[in-house]
């Protein structure tokens, strides 16, 4: 891949939520790489495990569920290779937020509704000692604000959440993440609570600061437009599996996977500009007790036997293009990354 090196690597990650019902086997398996400078998309259905594969990445994950196995490696900035999973909760606390930074899904909850924007700008700030003090913080949390297009931050700054419109929080939640100039972004649907219009403004902020910073943004999306607009690599994710993974463009114009097909048969194609949409036959597998082998088989028009039985390695078709389906991997042959 062009050369690029790797900041955060995904490596075997299982992890299982233990619910009354039953042990919700939510990941399984998945492996992937994000790089410098680049934008990285996760995609796929509702549940696919988008959300819990990005919290896990800086162990975000809480009671009931649990990283069973797996490694998350970062590669810092004075170049040291470092195992998230084993660090300690006080050296993880030393690089979430400041080099890694986490924005929810859902940016009301993000925000704490007794201090003002500027005070939990200033408190990554102050932990993370990027300032010497509040009143540098205060003033910095002005720039933070500029930066995210926030209108009028000097009074904004001042103000709590129950104040700002749904785009203002969300600016001031991704104006947090960005405080102490992480490396990497991880975004969780971060526009989904905004209008189109300023989706459009926040995706063009995101992308300016990446080509600005040099920063990596692991971006969570089930919007095939944004996935166009915004990536330079994209994994397809089904029921805790990644399918299918590689550069955005060669996942729209040849895609492999029967469910990559059957996906972007589902929704409108940025690309292509088909719009006659099917749906995908069958349901999400109960993930409680998933289906043997290819957890998609039940669903697959084209499964043999094998799918039924084993779970398919992921093999690459071309370069930096990987699917997991044994309908491939028979053609191919090997056994790839
Ligand atoms: N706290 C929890 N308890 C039990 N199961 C959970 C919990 N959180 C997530 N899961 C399960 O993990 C799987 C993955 O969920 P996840 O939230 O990652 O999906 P997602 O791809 O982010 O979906 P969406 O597009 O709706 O945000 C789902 O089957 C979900 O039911
Ligand atoms: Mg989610």
């Amino acid at each position: 891949m062009s050369g690029k090196k790797p900041v955060i690597v995904v490596r075997d990650l299982y992890v299982n939520f233990y619910t009354y019902a039953g042990v919700v086997k939510a990941i399984d398996g998945v492996s992937f790489d994000a790089l410098e400078g680049e934008t990285f998309c996760l995609v796929g259905e509702t549940g696919c495990g988008k959300t819990v594969t990005s919290r896990a990445i800086t162990r975000l994950i809480q009671s009931p569920g649990r990283i069973e196995r797996g490694e998350v490696l970062y590669y810092s900035r004075d170049g040291r290779v470092i195992n998230l999973l084993e660090l300690s909760d006080e050296e993880l606390r030393r690089i979430r937020g400041k080099e890694i930074a986490y924005i929810f899904q859902d940016p009301a909850a993000a925000l704490d509704p007794l201090y003002t924007i500027g005070h939990q700008i200033g408190e990554t700030m102050i932990e993370h000692k990027t300032v010497k003090d509040w009143k540098e913080a205060f003033m910095k949390a002005v720039h933070v604000l500029k930066t995210v297009l926030m209108p009028d931050p000097e009074r904004r700054v001042k103000t709590y959440p129950h104040e700002l419109s749904g785009g203002m929080k969300q600016r001031s939640v991704i104006g947090i993440g960005l405080s102490n100039q992480p490396r990497v972004i991880i975004a969780d649907e971060p526009t989904s609570y905004l209008d189109v219009t300023i989706q459009a403004q926040i995706m063009a902020l995101l992308r300016k600061l990446k080509k600005e910073r040099n920063m990596t943004i692991i971006l969570i999306t089930h919007n095939m437009g944004l996935v166009a607009e915004m990536c330079d690599r994209v994994a397809v994710m089904y029921a805790g599996n990644i399918v299918e993974l590689g550069p955005m463009r060669r996942i729209f114009e040849n895609p492999i996977h029967p469910y990559t097909r059957a996906l972007l048969r589902a929704v409108p194609n940025p690309l292509t500009k088909i719009e006659r949409l099917e749906s995908i036959p069958g349901i999400v597998p109960n993930l409680i007790e998933p289906p043997p082998g290819c957890r998609f088989h039940p669903r697959c028009p084209h499964a043999i036997e094998k799918c039924k039985k084993e779970k398919p390695p992921a093999v690459e078709v071309e370069p930096g293009h990987y699917i997991a389906c044994w309908l491939i991997s028979g053609k191919v042959g090997g056994e790839g990354g």
